[in-house]
């Protein structure tokens, strides 16, 4: 028997690509694995009204960790469009399969680490080390909505001094989406943050929040923040708000390590943190709960370049290191690691996002060629 079993979910359109690559290296790296294939994605939801079907759920429970590509969804008006013309009528609608995914197995910790790998011409500058702490499963994605708002919500929310602006409008012209973070939410992401920062010597951990405005939720990161940080005496609570961070990101960045924020503002913040490193290309996240890691390039599916095997293979290569750390197999994550800098170092396989015009393929025949 292997070692390992992993969940493989190559998902939709380049999803396939970059996990291919991913898999050329594995085994280049005699990763001791059984991998069991795992439906998700677009496909899934037109022919049988699941993104998510219950058989992958069951593969996901018996697994040691899952990696996926990426997947395509769409706005509600085509999701219904493209749905099975039997199952049209039945009253389905899209949901996203990662969302879904992160609640069911209550993947509390998003992980996205945006290191700067010398050589790389998309480097911001060369000295960055970031690694975003994303609260992944509250938050405005707890999926607690409603248009239009029900009568009772709306009698409940009235007594609210706030909602008198909102008090003539129909009902039918109000959308509502819950911002819902709880204490455990807040303080599993903030300590993941500290412990990690200890762990890899981080003086600092910033929290990105608004707590100025939004007075109770980001409020209630922030109480807890301060409550986790004199756990970690060696290390520095920095407090810094969503659109200054923004902003700072931009004209200091080498001044940051670890940061931790809450699902919206951790999802917008380590998109700015990727491109600062090289884009998408080159972010790397894992979803980490208590009994399963899931780990995903952050791009998404990339239709536009799906089948030409094209795209920057080295964001799932950095996931598949994030899996291997999480594994427990850190010589191994650290041997796949200095493979993909001295490729990036070196420069001779670069896909095009980086000026090149090498293959996804090759990118990831290089990376095994540097193995050692
Ligand atoms: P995307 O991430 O798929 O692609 C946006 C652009 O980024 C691409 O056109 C390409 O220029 C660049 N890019 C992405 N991955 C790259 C790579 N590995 N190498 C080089 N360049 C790369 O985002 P887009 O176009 O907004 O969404 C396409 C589909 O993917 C949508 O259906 C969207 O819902 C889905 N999506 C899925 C995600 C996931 O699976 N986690 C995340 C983001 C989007
Ligand atoms: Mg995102």
């Amino acid at each position: 028997m292997a070692q390992y079993s992993i969940a493989w979910m190559p998902g939709d359109g380049i999803g396939n690509e970059v996990m291919a690559a991913a898999r050329l290296v594995l085994d280049a790296m005699k990763f001791d694995a059984e991998y069991i294939p795992a439906d998700i994605g677009w496909e899934f939801w037109c022919k049988e009204g699941n993104p998510l079907p219950d058989r992958t759920l069951n593969v996901l429970r018996e697994v040691d960790a899952a990696l996926f590509g990426a997947i395509t969804s769409k706005p509600k008006e085509e999701a219904q469009e493209e749905l099975a013309p039997e199952l049209k009528s039945k009253g389905i609608t899209y949901a996203s399969p990662i969302v879904r995914l992160r609640q069911e197995f209550n993947l509390a910790v998003n992980l996205r680490p945006c290191k700067a790998y010398p050589g790389n011409p998309l480097n911001y500058r060369d000295d960055l080390d970031l690694v975003v702490f994303r609260e992944n499963t509250e938050d405005l994605y707890a999926g607690v909505e409603f248009h239009p708002v029900p009568e009772d919500f709306a009698q409940v929310v009235s007594k609210h001094p706030k909602w008198k602006r909102f008090a003539e409008t129909p009902l039918d012209d109000i959308a509502i989406t819950l911002r819902i973070n709880t204490r455990k939410g807040c303080d599993t992401i903030i300590r993941a943050g500290f412990e990690y920062a200890k762990e890899h010597g981080y003086p600092t951990v910033t929290v990105v929040e608004k707590p100025n405005v939004l007075r109770e939720t980001s409020g209630l990161m922030i109480r807890t923040a301060r409550k986790v940080a004199k756990e970690f005496p060696g290390i520095e609570l920095w407090e810094t708000n969503i659109d200054a961070m923004a902003m700072w990101l931009i004209k200091n960045p080498q001044n940051y390590g670890v940061l931790v924020a809450s699902n919206l503002f951790g999802d917008i913040v380590s998109d700015l943190c990727a491109q600062l490193v090289g884009g998408l290309g080159f972010a790397s996240a894992a979803n980490i709960g208590d009994d399963l890691g899931v780990f995903e390039p952050t791009h998404g599916s990339a239709p536009k370049y799906f089948g030409q095997n094209k795209c920057n293979p080295m964001a799932m290569l950095l996931t598949t290191k994030l899996m291997l750390d999480w594994l427990g197999e850190g010589d191994e994550a650290i041997r796949l690691e200095a493979a993909i800098a001295k490729t990036i170092a070196e420069g001779k396989a670069r896909t095009y996002d980086m000026g090149g015009t090498d293959s996804t393929t090759e990118v990831a025949q290089e990376v095994v060629r540097n193995l050692g």
